[in-house]
Formats: C-alpha cells, structure tokens, sequence
C-alpha cells in the first residue's frame, strides 16, 4: 500500500471529497427523503476516492499551471463521484452484475430495493451535472465550466462508460478477443477515469491543449491498469478484504484479462499500462510528481 506521504495526502483527499459531498447533498432538500437515503447510502463513507483524487491533482498540481480554484475542484471532484457511485448502483442490479456485496455493506438494491437503487442511481448522475453547471463565475470562465459539462457527459455516455457496459451485458457468457477486450475496459471504466483527469484539468483555468492531450493520455493507461487490476483482484482476493462479492466475474462468466489471458500474462498487460502511465506522468508533473505516485497506487491497491 502507499508510503507514509502519499497515504496521508489520499486520506486528506478522501475527506475533503467526503464533505464535498455531504455539502451537496444538504442543498438538496426537495429530494424525497427514501430517494436521498439511497443516495447518500450509496456515496457516503466509503470507496478509495481515486477519481476524486484525480482531478485535484490534475486541478492543483499540473506543472507550471496555477491551481484551479478550491470550490470549482470541490463540484468536479463530487460530480465524478457521483457519478461513480451511481454506476456501481446500477452495476450490481440483478439485471447487470447481479451482486449482494458493495464497499463492505449490502449493495444499494439489497438495502432498499430495486426501484430505489434504480431511481437512486438516476438522481445521482443528475446530480452531478446540476453542481458542475453551478457556481460562481469568477472562479471559472462559463466557457470552461461548459466544456467541462461536456467532458463529463461524454465519458459516461453510450460512447464511454455507459457503452463499455452494454459492450460487458453483451460479452457476458462469450469470448472477446485481447483488442476488444481492451476497447470493453477502456469504454466501461477508462472512460471515466480519463475524464477525472481532463475535468481536472479543465478547472485550471491556464492549462493548455497539449497538457489536456497529455492529461487524457495518462487517464487512459491508469484507466487500463485500474480495470485489469480490479480483474485481477476479483479471483486473488476474498469478498472480505474486497468489500464486494469476489468471484463474482466467474460467476457470471465475464471475460477478463484474467479469463482470457491468465493470470500471469494478466499481470503483464497490467504492468505496460503502469509503464505507459508512468511516461505520460513526467508530462504532467516535476518528476511525474503526484501522477507518478497514483499510477503506483493503482497497480499497488488491495482493494
Ligand atoms: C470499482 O471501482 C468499479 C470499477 C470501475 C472497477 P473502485 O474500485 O474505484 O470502487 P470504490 O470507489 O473504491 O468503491
Ligand atoms: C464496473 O466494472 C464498471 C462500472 C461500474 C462502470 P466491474 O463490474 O468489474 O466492477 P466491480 O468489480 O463490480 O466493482
Ligand atoms: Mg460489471
Ligand atoms: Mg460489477
Ligand atoms: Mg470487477
């Protein structure tokens, strides 16, 4: 697991996240109350917060680019875990995954009920948009804010993570080949994680294209390693330590980079992404900086 310095700077970011989202949810007072217990059931107190942590490195700690402003980076950095959490609802359903076991506690639908977690995981991803359009305009530009808008909504749409599902239901029970396995993993999980980094990036009022392109790049060789990792896990590590149902690809016959490859050769892929990962992260920061250190720990996780 992460040394002594970057295992405190994850748990100052995983508690600035937890209070950003516990602010957004206290501003919402119209939402029903089963509907917001749901929902805040579903993203509080729980899950690494990588995402979340992307974009404030890509916000705060871009070479030679001034931070991006605290409020701005506190709404992106909610809204990609609004939406993550909302995926994993919709995830485990029992027409997707169909899984009992999520950060450690029952999974949304097990707690309250199908329904619920359906409309639960709705709201959240609404949600997420609202507090990106929303704030002050001295902060950022409405240009940025838009484009970013744009971002989010084209990383989890039909041609990112919500097409990498529907390509996951349809390989369910066959099996893929390395290349489409690759576009499945980089579509159902990379997207959004490359997204986090751009939405970061976006925030920072003077970054420029070239590192956008090189924030993007970085996103999609963690985002590989990330998903191949989780793959890895799901058949070395038990349910306890997990927090979710381990086994739970073989189960429902998915392929994996384990399934397919094994998980020596698993291990191999995961480890050219790390490469991959590590190169682009000397683009971003003095020495790859904070990149350098995610792109350990997400190869590194135990869970
Ligand atoms: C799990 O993501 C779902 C995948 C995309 C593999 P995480 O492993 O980041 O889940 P949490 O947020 O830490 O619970
Ligand atoms: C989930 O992939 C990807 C999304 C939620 C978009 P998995 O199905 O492998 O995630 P886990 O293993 O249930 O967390
Ligand atoms: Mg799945
Ligand atoms: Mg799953
Ligand atoms: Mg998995």
């Amino acid at each position: 697991m992460p040394g002594d310095d970057f295992g405190e700077h994850w748990r100052r970011c995983r508690e600035r996240t937890e209070s950003a989202l516990k602010g957004v949810f206290e501003q919402q007072p119209a939402i029903p109350a089963g509907l917001m217990d749901a929902m805040r059931y579903a993203t509080l107190d729980g899950g690494k917060r990588l995402r979340a942590m992307l974009v404030y490195a890509a916000g705060e700690q871009l070479k030679g680019c001034r931070p991006a402003s605290g409020d701005v980076l506190d709404a992106a950095a909610a809204a990609v875990e609004l939406v993550h959490a909302y995926s994993l609802v919709h995830d485990d359903l029992p027409a997707m995954d169909d899984d009992d076991l999520r950060r450690g506690r029952p999974t949304c639908h097990r707690m309250f009920d199908e329904a619920t977690a359906i409309l639960a995981g709705d709201a959240l991803q609404s949600l997420a948009f609202e507090i990106l359009c929303d704030g002050d305009p001295r902060s950022l530009s409405a240009e940025r804010r838009l484009s970013m808008v744009n971002c989010l909504a084209a990383g989890i749409g039909g041609s990112g993570m919500a097409g990498g599902q529907m390509l996951d239901m349809a390989a369910t029970g066959q099996t893929l080949d390395l290349e489409d396995l690759a576009t499945m993993h980089g579509m159902k999980t990379g997207a959004l994680i490359r997204t986090c980094c751009v939405l970061g990036g976006l925030a920072a009022a003077e970054s420029t294209e070239s590192q956008l392109n090189a924030l993007d790049s970085y996103g999609k060789a963690i985002g590989m390693a990330f998903q191949i990792v989780d793959d890895i896990l799901d058949v070395t590590t038990d349910s306890t330590v997990l927090g979710k149902d381990s086994g739970s690809d073989d189960r429902m016959q998915k392929t994996t980079f384990v399934s397919l490859l094994g998980l020596d050769e698993a291990r191999v892929q995961r480890d050219r992404w790390h490469e991959a990962a590590l190169e682009n992260a000397c683009a971003l920061g003095d020495n790859g900086g904070i990149f350098h250190q995610i792109a350990n720990f997400v190869v590194a996780r135990s869970y």
